[in-house]
């Protein structure tokens, strides 16, 4: 397929603080690599090569992790806004780098979705849409945006994180888009403009070709700390087409140089723990449910890890408790101390031991 695709990486990302304070959210690692390589596999799984980043906050972590993208197979273009144009003004940036005539695909930079993308072009072009937005079901509207559609799947309304009372369905906006290329002439040059609170109603509002597509594949937004998270376990739990990398031993995938202690127990269900290049791991730890512990980190004995992520360089003290947490890069974590359900500690944190978080 031809088709280029367009990714909206621009974002601050401020409700994955602390984490998108040292790492933009697009390159957060998941599984020990950056969360925009599943995207990229998606892509390439659906023939699609030739994708524009939209950056603007860190624009140039991007730059420095992703390059030209031959390293995975992609040829990646760069635009970048100075000030955060919002997802309108940074796809109108994009172009000049699009192929005229040709509709191109749209994606938000934080949503994992395991779109049929060829299915998605091909119903596009049969119905002849100006846009033709990716939809999924989720619990909480509220987060997203609500979608309504006609029975023949025609959007009638779009409304950006709706209040409870506005909701009559579960369908929201899965962050994926085809436009035809004709529709950026909706949208203004250089000014802040909104995909989602000015472009698609303005659509609506003048009858315009504005489709859904029903997307039933796994989708996640990682765009908060649980659910940044809640993919990593998605993903060890077997619900995605993905899997961690490493050598397979029981519950274990490990990375390179891996330094395992002796009688390390699992418990917690059926997940996996990925153990990155380098991890030291001591006598009697004990891992529950899914963890993965970033690249260079070690793991003191006796301590306990359940469904927990710790990125890289994290020194786990002896005797220490991590529980349904998040754990920054480069951390120290004195002995016996415990981080309860929730905590999200920045990179370069130090926690004494005994304490309790
Ligand atoms: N270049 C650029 N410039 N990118 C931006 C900007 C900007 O000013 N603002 C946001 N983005 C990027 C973010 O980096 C992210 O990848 C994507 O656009 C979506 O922004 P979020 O901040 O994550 O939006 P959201 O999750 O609240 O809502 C959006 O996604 C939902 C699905 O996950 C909306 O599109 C909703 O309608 C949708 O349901
Ligand atoms: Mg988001």
């Amino acid at each position: 397929m031809s088709m280029k695709a367009v990714i909206l990486i621009g974002g601050k990302g401020t409700r994955l603080r602390p984490f998108t304070i040292d790492t933009p959210k697009p390159l957060l690692p998941v599984l020990n690599r950056p969360f925009l390589h599943y995207q990229f596999e998606i892509l390439k799984a659906h023939g699609i090569k030739d994708v524009v980043l939209c950056t603007s906050y860190q624009s140039e972590a991007f730059r420095r992790s992703l390059g030209t993208g031959a390293a995975q197979g992609l040829r990646l273009k760069y635009v970048v806004e100075r000030d955060p144009l919002g997802t309108g003004g940074a796809l109108k940036n994009a172009q000049a780098l699009l192929a005229p005539g040709e509709p191109f695909l749209v994606l938000n930079g934080d949503v994992l979705n395991t779109l049929d993308i060829t299915a998605f072009l091909k119903q596009h072009r049969k119905l002849r849409a100006a846009v033709t937005i990716a939809l999924t079901r989720v619990k909480d509207p509220t987060l997203y945006g609500l979608v309504k559609t006609d029975d023949g799947g025609r959007i009638k309304e779009f409304i950006e994180k709706p209040s409870w009372d506005e909701i009559e369905s579960n369908t929201i906006n899965a962050g994926a888009y085809i436009f035809d290329p004709e529709t950026l002439a909706h949208i203004p040059r250089g000014v802040p403009f909104s995909l989602e609170r000015q472009l698609f109603p303005h659509l609506l509002s003048h009858e315009g070709r504005v489709f859904s597509f029903v997307s039933t594949g796994y989708w996640i937004d990682i765009g908060t700390i649980e659910r940044y998270r809640q993919v990593h376990m998605d993903i060890l739990a077997g619900q995605t087409p993905f899997s961690a990398a490493g050598r397979k031993t029981g519950r274990l995938l490990l990375g390179p140089g891996v330094k395992l202690g002796k009688d390390l127990s699992f418990g917690g269900g059926a997940g996996q723990v990925v153990l990155g290049s380098g991890v030291s791991v001591g006598d009697f730890a004990r891992f529950s449910g899914s963890v993965c512990v970033g690249p260079r980190c070690s793991v003191g004995k006796g301590a306990w890890l359940s469904d927990c992520v710790v990125l890289e360089g994290t020194k786990i003290g002896d005797g220490a408790r991590l529980e349904r947490c998040v754990i920054g890069a480069g951390c120290r974590i004195g002995a016996q101390a415990a981080l309860t359900e929730n905590t999200a500690l920045a990179g370069g944190s130090e926690v004494r031991s005994f304490s309790v978080l």
